[in-house]
């Protein structure tokens, strides 16, 4: 084993990295049958951790696979993770199958889920993208009808983000029904004459917990803030329109259809959200 190797948790085990091993019969090998989490560590301590924790238990509940796991197993897994893995600010990937079964579509009788969880480094956004924004392109939403349940089949998302990045975008904004679902790995916001207005929550869209965090913070902050039902019309003509996600916050978005947003510069609102936000993150790393 090499030294400085990264630890990861597989199936009550913490091991190395290329010492973990899985079957080829996984059912999320073969069927990507499961659902994971990705929650990021700020200063080693989980960000939202029990707002993760109860979305993981609603995907679980929604395709009928328990959680071997108590509440506090799992902060003392992950958070043993983001510890070994050392200082700075990281993200923790977790996810559960329906365990090794043969090949058959129905779910197999009294099988082990199969548990799995690292962490890896987060880099904190990129400069050059929070001075400039990035671009997206609109598609239709071609995913399935249960996108509130975080899938790890996510063949759909990924063709949808390939599709932008050949497009020269960075993140694909999805339409169904002629309204504004989500992003393929983000959830949606714009600005219209100053209010905030983001996509209601249904089973079109994953409860992004970003998002949540993000309308918490707007009412708190008295910035007006609406759940609502947004058009592709809409999104087309916003004044700002923005990406949130764990991993990447709260991006601009300043190019969409390869046409400038607002002004085409990062937005005002998005502005004082994005300090507001960064504000957030350092009271939970220096806790009073
Ligand atoms: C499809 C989709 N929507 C929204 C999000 C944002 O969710 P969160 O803020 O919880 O990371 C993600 C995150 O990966 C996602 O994959």
């Amino acid at each position: 084993m090499v030294m400085s190797e990264q630890i990861v948790f597989l199936n009550g085990k913490y091991l190395p990295l290329s010492e973990a091993r899985v079957s080829v019969l996984d059912r999320g090998f073969v069927f990507g049958d499961g659902v994971y989490e990705v929650i990021p560590a700020y200063g080693g301590r989980l960000f939202r951790f029990d707002e993760h924790l109860r979305r993981l238990q609603a995907s679980l509940d929604a395709i009928r696979l328990n959680n071997p796991y108590t509440a506090a197993d799992w902060l003392d897994i992950l958070t043993s993770l983001v510890k070994s893995d050392g200082p700075g600010d990281q993200s923790v990937y977790l996810q559960l199958t329906r365990g090794v079964a043969p090949r058959d579509h129905a779910f197999p009788d009294a099988v082990q889920p199969t548990v799995f969880a690292m962490a890896n480094p987060q880099p904190a956004p990129q400069p050059d993208l929070l001075e400039h924004g990035i671009a997206a392109v609109s598609l239709p939403d071609s995913r399935w009808q249960h996108c509130n349940i975080k899938s790890i089949a996510l063949l759909a998302n990924i063709l949808l983000r390939q599709q932008a990045m050949d497009e020269q975008a960075m993140e694909a904004i999805l339409i169904r029904d002629g309204l504004v679902t989500e992003g393929a790995a983000s959830n949606v916001f714009i600005v219209e004459q100053g209010r905030i207005k983001t996509p209601l929550k249904d089973a079109h869209l994953l409860p992004g917990i970003t998002r949540d965090l993000i309308v918490e913070l707007a009412q708190a902050n008295q910035i007006p803030c609406d759940e609502t039902h947004l058009s592709e019309a809409q999104l087309i003509g916003a004044d700002e329109v923005w990406l949130t996600s764990s991993t990447r916050e709260i991006l601009p978005v300043t190019t969409l259809n390869h046409q400038p947003v607002g002004n085409g510069r990062p937005g005002p609102v998005w502005q004082k959200m994005y300090t507001i936000f960064q504000a957030y993150k350092t009271t939970l790393r220096n806790p009073a």
